[in-house]
């Protein structure tokens, strides 16, 4: 594609990202205020009391069979310490994302609960490694994992004719959806959603793990989180979860491996991190409520209250495992991450 009418093109998705609605206010709020070490439960509850869509969300969530608490969660302040900050945030960002996009698409081509069900999958893969690895933000890499390839709903929505070229390209040449991308549009998912992320202020640490999805080893420091995303990447295609875009998997960026300490060869390494599939197929039976939820489908009645514990004070996440202590107790078989090691990265 020549520069200039590459340029064109970068300048229209731009300005159409410019022209879209922010993220609601609460959202913004809950991100900062969660991101700070001193904040209270109290203050989270009375900054999502403030939109009651949210609020009935959290509340529901909290009172699913996704979470089996043996009592009823009637008040804000309880679910947040049920469910915990990260949980709380994850869900807020999901739901607005969501909403954002709700419209009908134009483009036909474009499998959208295929793309969801990637997305989802994504970030409860992304949280599972987060335990495997010792990345110590399961909630952030939650939320990162759903978001990652966001940029996907922008040029389907935005740019449904360019799209659908890309996915043509994608299946008459059998090639990766990033390539195709390159190859009719000359810029790429990860490139747009960034620039989203940017625009709705997301944390920089999000912002990196969109636009460094499938290059992590590109990042010179702060990689731990794109390169997380982008080994869930591949576990949740390689268990054919929802559409990550088609039939080929992205390259892997070997920077992945080295981030995280593992030394041994790529293909044996990636082997690995496929035998989690299975648990990966358990997490995403958990993480149903979450789905249905998310996506604002109704919810069904919540099965009755399960044997374990419910205490409100262990603020347990998206499963029995407290977070993140029992996720790291059960590390299997890599080192431990090195202290400082994302600062040397080198592509
Ligand atoms: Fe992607
Ligand atoms: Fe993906």
């Amino acid at each position: 594609m020549l520069d200039e009418q590459r340029q064109r093109r970068l300048k229209r998705i731009t300005q159409s990202i410019i022209g879209l609605p922010t993220l609601p206010t609460v959202i913004t709020q809950l991100m900062t205020l969660i991101d700070s070490p001193k904040t209270s439960g109290r203050q989270v509850a009375q900054v999502i009391s403030t939109d009651q869509a949210l609020t009935a969300k959290i509340l529901k969530l909290a009172n699913s069979s996704f979470y089996g608490f043996p009592r009823e969660i009637s008040t804000v302040q309880h679910a947040v310490v049920i469910l915990g900050f990260e949980t709380v945030k994850s869900l807020g960002l999901s739901v607005s994302v969501l909403q954002r996009f709700s419209g009908p698409s134009d483009n036909t081509q474009f499998d959208r609960q295929g793309f969801w069900e990637h997305s989802i999958a994504c970030g409860v893969s992304a949280r599972l490694l987060a335990g495997k690895l010792r990345y110590r933000l399961p909630g952030e890499a939650f939320a990162a994992g759903i978001l990652h390839d966001v940029g996907k709903l922008i040029l389907s929505q935005y740019f449904p004719a360019e799209f659908a070229q890309v996915i043509e390209r994608m299946r008459t040449d059998d090639i990766y959806i990033g390539k195709a991308e390159e190859l009719v549009l000359g810029l790429t998912h990860s490139e747009v959603g960034s620039w989203l992320a940017e625009k709705w202020n997301l944390p920089g640490k999000l912002v990196d793990a969109i636009a460094y999805h499938h290059t992590p080893g590109r990042l010179t420091r702060n990689a731990e989180l794109p390169a997380l995303i982008h080994l869930a990447d591949f576990l949740c295609r390689r268990e054919g979860i929802g559409d990550g875009g088609g039939q080929r998997m992205p390259t892997l960026d070997p920077a992945a491996l080295r981030i995280f300490g593992i030394r041994e060869e790529p293909k044996a390494a990636l082997r690995r991190i496929f035998t989690y599939g299975e648990e990966l197929r358990r997490e995403m039976e958990k993480a149903d409520a979450f789905t249905r939820l998310a996506r604002g489908e109704a919810e069904e009645e919540s099965s009755p209250p399960a044997e374990k514990g419910g205490e409100p004070g262990e603020t347990p996440q998206p499963d029995e495992d407290p977070d993140p202590a029992p996720l790291v107790a059960h590390a299997l078989p890599y080192p431990p991450l090195p202290r400082s090691h994302s600062s040397r990265v080198q592509p």
